[in-house]
């Protein structure tokens, strides 16, 4: 029930993108910066080869979580969807390289009105928002993984996701964020506000990729 109506919800934006934002000079020109598993990777759309300093310090551009989402989709792209922690160690190498300090991915909470089956959100209620499929309860070590990749402090110096900045200002922490060592804890997840601006990461979509072949005939 969950994973269907988060389907249908994106399947419906996927293919309202598909009609009216996509623009095909964009997408054929978006700048790749890495690959994992035959597909390619953008650092916030930054082209590497002119965008780093003579240290090798990349400026990216910096987004909320939305504009980033749509950033990517611009490009034909998805938000960083995480799927595996082989993929989640290629892009904190890749963090570690750059000096990145903070990027975000496409996980966010789905609050809206029965989305989610079980409560608390901050545990249950986490999927990603270009793949359109659930992430694992935030309390488990997901299957196939050696640990949680959420950090184990934040804010208040306890587990993430812990909504912090809501006891701070009232703001809800609905967006999944990886930092470096913000708080001693290494390259790890935690819920950030959707408001503020950072790095992100971009993704490749075989279905994106597919149907503009189809539509278009063209091979991004
Ligand atoms: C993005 O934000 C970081 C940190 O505030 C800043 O150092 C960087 O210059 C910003 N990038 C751009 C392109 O403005």
């Amino acid at each position: 029930m969950f994973s269907t109506y988060v389907l249908a919800v994106f399947a419906a934006v996927a293919s309202s993108v598909m009609a009216k934002d996509i623009d095909l000079k964009v997408c054929m020109n978006r700048h790749q910066n890495m690959r994992f598993e035959g597909h390619a990777y953008s650092f916030s759309l930054t082209n590497m080869g002119s965008d780093l300093d003579k240290d090798g310090t990349l400026h990216p551009r910096n987004a909320t979580w939305l504009e980033a989402r749509s950033f990517c989709l611009k490009n034909c792209m998805i938000p960083l969807s995480i799927q595996t922690e082989v993929e989640f160690s290629v892009i904190k190498s890749f963090m570690k390289k750059y000096k990145v300090p903070a990027v975000w991915t496409g996980g966010r909470i789905c609050d809206w009105h029965g989305c989610a089956e079980k409560l608390p959100l901050t545990t249950y209620g986490w999927f990603w928002a270009g793949h359109n499929t659930v992430i694992p309860a935030t309390d488990v070590v997901p299957q196939g993984w050696s640990e949680s990749p959420w950090s184990r402090k934040g804010h208040f110096g306890v587990r993430q996701p812990d909504n912090a900045q809501y006891e701070i200002s009232g703001v809800h922490e609905l967006c999944l964020a990886i930092f470096d060592d913000a708080y001693e804890d290494g390259v790890k997840w935690h819920d950030v506000a959707c408001y503020h601006e950072m790095p992100f990461v971009c993704e490749d979509s075989s279905k994106i990729i597919k149907a503009v072949k189809e539509k278009y005939g063209l091979d991004l």
